[in-house]
């Protein structure tokens, strides 16, 4: 069952619309994906529907009362089992510290047998806080989105020098690949990232679909939908697919 999270120090750059529709991508040939929301602004969970009022019945249950998996996860309209987030999730660095028992809590749980029915994918917040840590430490795969501009490019470095940092503790090369999102073949700043991208990455780690700027993408959380179901015609539904596709002929997502 592969662990997937979604993380970038830089926000707005595409980390909750690729949780969405990867888990809409993976729903959709048959599987029932668990999407875990790491980020205290829920906006993952929002768009599934499944917001509780209680803190404890969500991830911050799991962390602070040590709540199993299990009984947080709700299953939501579209299939997709969700682990919801809450804003209290914010209070946990303070309260959690960064200890190596803190930051495997969630791979522990994750990788327990029968904890989960299919790919999981973890929706980070844009912060390497201890929550984004438990998601680099329990997953085998990290994704990393990088919209088409500078900042998000620099972002995308620093997860680099971060996860190099801790390369002593993986004992390994942690699997990673980064996505271009927001693509637009008639800014010249698509261009200079993807050019600014191949010289700073390794070529297999950069996937070869890009995501490109559809306003479908933009639209489809407003109305609590995945692409696939608010517009499966669009080109931000086809580049999700081709992304979900990508990811399964590498091996991910089983
Ligand atoms: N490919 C895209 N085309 C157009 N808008 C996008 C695209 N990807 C993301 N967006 C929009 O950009 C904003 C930030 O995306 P989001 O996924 O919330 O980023 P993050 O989770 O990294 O903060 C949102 O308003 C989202 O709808
Ligand atoms: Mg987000």
């Amino acid at each position: 069952m592969t662990i997937l999270a979604v993380f970038n120090q830089k926000g707005g750059v595409g980390k909750t619309t690729t949780s969405l529709n990867l888990l809409a991508a993976i729903a959709r040939r048959g599987k029932r994906p668990t999407g875990v929301d790491l980020d205290p602004q829920g906006h993952l969970s929002h768009v599934f529907g499944t917001q509780p009022r209680a803190a404890d019945d969500t991830m911050y249950g799991f962390f602070a009362r040590q709540r199993p998996i299990a009984e947080i996860a709700r299953v939501s309209s579209s299939g997709v089992v969700m682990c919801p987030a809450h804003m209290e999730l914010s209070k946990l660095d303070a309260m959690l510290g960064k200890g190596f028992n803190v930051v495997t809590r969630l791979r522990q749980a994750l990788r327990t047998r029968d904890a989960v029915t299919g790919p999981v994918v973890i929706d980070c917040c844009p912060l390497l806080n201890v929550l984004s840590l438990n998601a680099v430490f329990a997953c085998d795969l990290l994704l990393v989105p990088v919209s088409a501009d500078y900042l998000a490019v620099q972002g995308a470095k620093e997860v680099e020098r971060a996860l190099n940092a801790l390369e002593p503790v993986f004992r390994q090369r942690l699997p990673r690949r980064y996505v271009i999102t927001r693509f637009d073949m008639r800014r010249r700043m698509s261009a200079e990232v993807v050019e600014e991208m191949a010289r700073s990455f390794r070529t297999e780690e950069v996937c070869i679909t890009r995501i490109r700027e559809n306003v479908k993408l933009a639209e489809s959380p407003a109305a609590g939908l995945d692409v696939f179901r608010h517009a499966p015609e669009s080109r931000g539904a086809r580049d999700y697919e081709e992304l979900a596709d990508e990811l399964v002929g590498a091996g991910f997502l089983r």
